[in-house]
């Protein structure tokens, strides 16, 4: 198939694409700045192209002769002009505009765990909601499937990696807001491979999926985790929710936003699944143990290989 992938080049995108072009399907990823998709560059059957996806012309060009075009865009926070509602539920609209011109039928989006126009707690999953609503109403031209993951976690992630770098800088002691939320994380693995499996297969069309992970873990338990596979040392401070907000809004004020008060809402509504949608595409997900230790263990590895190598080599 020919494959539109937005928001291809991202932590998602990335292991959805690679997975794509392994299949054998040719895939086009649309990208604001070429050095960001280096990596996918390289790979035979993907054509990168520069291009402003919210510019209505040229999201009809970008899905001229497609078969089917997979919506990973997403941000956690507005920055330089980019705003929840624009990047997620205009975004979405035009999308669902653009493939009827241009007669794409299979459109493949990705919303989130807890997403809801109305009762969404944080602009972040209302505007998701808003997104789900955009593709389900154009469901007379449109064969969509929907995805809301909980967390996803992976090499590169911006989750565990976030977590063990802020225990590295903080000699081990987090000040953790929310810290008894509940999430099922989800490998990233299983998250591409339930979008390359449904992507023909019309027992899909019109269905959302739930991706979760095979544990439910609070947000401590995880830090915690991410702590004992990095072999960091690991001392929470749980906040309060009055001091966990004030924390937000001062983070959100720095650059790059660790945190900011739209994610401290989002944290108050538990990431967990209604319905396993891995189940139901036959994918067995991946624990967080089988896979974090291969890529955490750069955190590990550079004293504890030299001791291995003055043992071996004595
Ligand atoms: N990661 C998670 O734990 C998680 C959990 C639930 C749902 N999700 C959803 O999954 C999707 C992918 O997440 P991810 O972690 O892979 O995100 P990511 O690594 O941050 O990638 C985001 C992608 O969106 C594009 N993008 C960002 N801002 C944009 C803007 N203003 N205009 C156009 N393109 C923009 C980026 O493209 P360029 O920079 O190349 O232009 C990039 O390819 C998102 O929709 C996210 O909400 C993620």
């Amino acid at each position: 198939m020919n494959i539109c992938v937005l928001g291809g080049t991202g932590f998602v995108g990335t292991e959805l694409v690679t997975r794509l072009v392994r299949q054998g399907h040719w895939v086009r990823v649309p990208t604001r700045s070429p050095g960001r998709a280096q990596h996918l560059a390289v790979l035979s059957t993907v054509e990168v192209v520069t291009a402003n996806v919210h510019d209505p012309r040229t999201l009809g060009q970008l899905l001229g002769g497609m078969d089917a075009v997979i919506n990973l865009i997403g941000i956690l926070n507005p920055s330089g002009g980019a705003t929840f509602q624009s990047v997620h539920a205009d975004l979405a609209a035009k999308l669902v505009a653009a493939a009827h011109l241009t007669k794409v039928r299979r459109l493949l989006q990705m919303s989130a765990m807890g997403s809801d126009r109305e009762r969404g707690p944080s602009r972040y999953l209302r505007s998701k909601g808003e997104a789900e609503e955009h593709v389900r109403a154009a469901a007379a031209h449109l064969d969509f499937t929907i995805f809301r993951p909980s967390v996803i976690f992976g090499p590169r992630d911006s989750l565990t990696n976030r977590f063990a770098a802020l225990l590295r800088l903080g000699g081990g002691f987090l000040p953790l807001a929310r810290s008894q939320s509940r999430f099922a994380p989800v490998y990233v693995g299983d998250v591409a491979e339930a979008f390359v499996r449904t992507l023909d297969d019309r027992r899909s069309f019109g269905e959302t999926y739930e991706l979760c992970g095979p544990e439910i873990l609070t947000l401590e338990q995880l830090v915690r985790m991410t702590a004992a596979v990095a072999r960091l040392p690991c001392h929470i401070l749980r906040l309060p929710a009055a001091i966990g907000l004030l924390q937000a809004a001062l983070l959100g004020l720095l650059p790059g936003k660790p945190l900011s008060l739209d994610n401290f809402r989002s944290l108050s509504v538990d990431s967990v699944c209604t319905q396993d949608g891995l189940a139901r595409l036959g994918i067995l997900p991946r624990h967080m143990m089988a896979v974090l230790p291969f890529y955490l263990g750069p955190f590990i590895a550079p004293a504890e290989l030299d001791a291995d190598r003055r043992t071996h080599d004595q």
